[in-house]
């Protein structure tokens, strides 16, 4: 057995560990590459998983387009969470429309309101969460576990994906023909709001192009910062 259908095994196996003992349970998918993965396999083998994005307001349009895509190739339903207006409202008229740019207090704040906060209310009533970080995308991800009781968000987060390599996950995108962000097409490996993400260069880190005026340490957006707990593996 090649080693991606390993990995593909492992993974379908984590999502049917998720699904029958902690149902409901919810797959926040960003529409970045990773996601993309998840989302075949779980429209192809756990549909009851619930998938859900984060709209901040601020995607760039490819991502728009891609979430169109989505609706249009695969049955299961993506709910799509906004945040709250009264809250955006108020950053605004405190730090201005781009104050992210200012510090990185002022940029944590808005992904708190635009990510942080609608995350909460998706996971609201939930026993698991699905993501689809990988341990070598980041310094800040190195220690994440497959499954593990998140603490702040009081539920338990599986990372089915930790193990896969980059090239892992472009074989199987290209593999079954998933759907993926047009501008990973043009040299954006990563991708998050668009006035935070720009192309990178070659031989750039794969999250050199997310929050880039800022130290590696920090570029995190809030969704998977916190404790976590160790409590079994897969
Ligand atoms: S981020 O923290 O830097 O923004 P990244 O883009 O690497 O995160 O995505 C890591 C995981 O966080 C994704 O696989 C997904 O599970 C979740 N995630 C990030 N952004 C969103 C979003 N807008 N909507 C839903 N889930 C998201
Ligand atoms: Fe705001 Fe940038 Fe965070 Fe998006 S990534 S929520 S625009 S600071």
């Amino acid at each position: 057995m090649s080693s991606l259908q390993q990995k593909i095994d492992q993974t379908v196996a984590v999502l049917q560990q998720a699904a029958r003992e902690y149902f409901p349970v919810v797959f926040a998918n960003s529409l970045g590459a990773e996601d993309m993965v998840l989302t075949d396999l779980i429209a192809k083998h756990q549909p009851d998983i619930g998938m859900f994005s984060l709209d901040t307001g601020r995607l760039p349009q490819e991502t728009y387009d891609l979430m169109q895509k989505v609706r249009e190739h695969y049955s299961v339903p993506l709910r799509v969470y906004f945040p709250a207006s009264e809250l955006v409202e108020d950053y605004v008229k405190k730090h201005g429309v781009n104050g992210f740019y200012d510090s990185v207090d002022n940029r944590k704040a808005c992904c708190h309101v635009r990510k942080v906060e609608p995350l909460q209310r998706a996971l609201a009533g939930k026993k698991a969460w699905i993501t689809g970080l990988r341990r070598e995308q980041a310094v800040t991800r190195g220690s994440l576990e497959v499954s593990s009781l998140d603490v702040d968000h009081g539920l338990q987060k599986f990372n089915p994906l930790l193990d896969w390599t980059n090239a892992e996950v472009w074989e199987y995108i290209k593999a079954n023909d998933v759907p993926y962000n047009a501008l990973h097409d043009q040299f954006y490996p990563s991708i998050g709001c668009a006035p935070c993400t720009r192309a990178i260069t070659p031989g750039e880190d794969i999250r050199a192009g997310r929050w880039w005026w800022e130290d590696p340490q920090n570029k995190e957006c809030g969704l998977h910062v916190g404790k976590i707990m160790p409590l079994k593996r897969v």
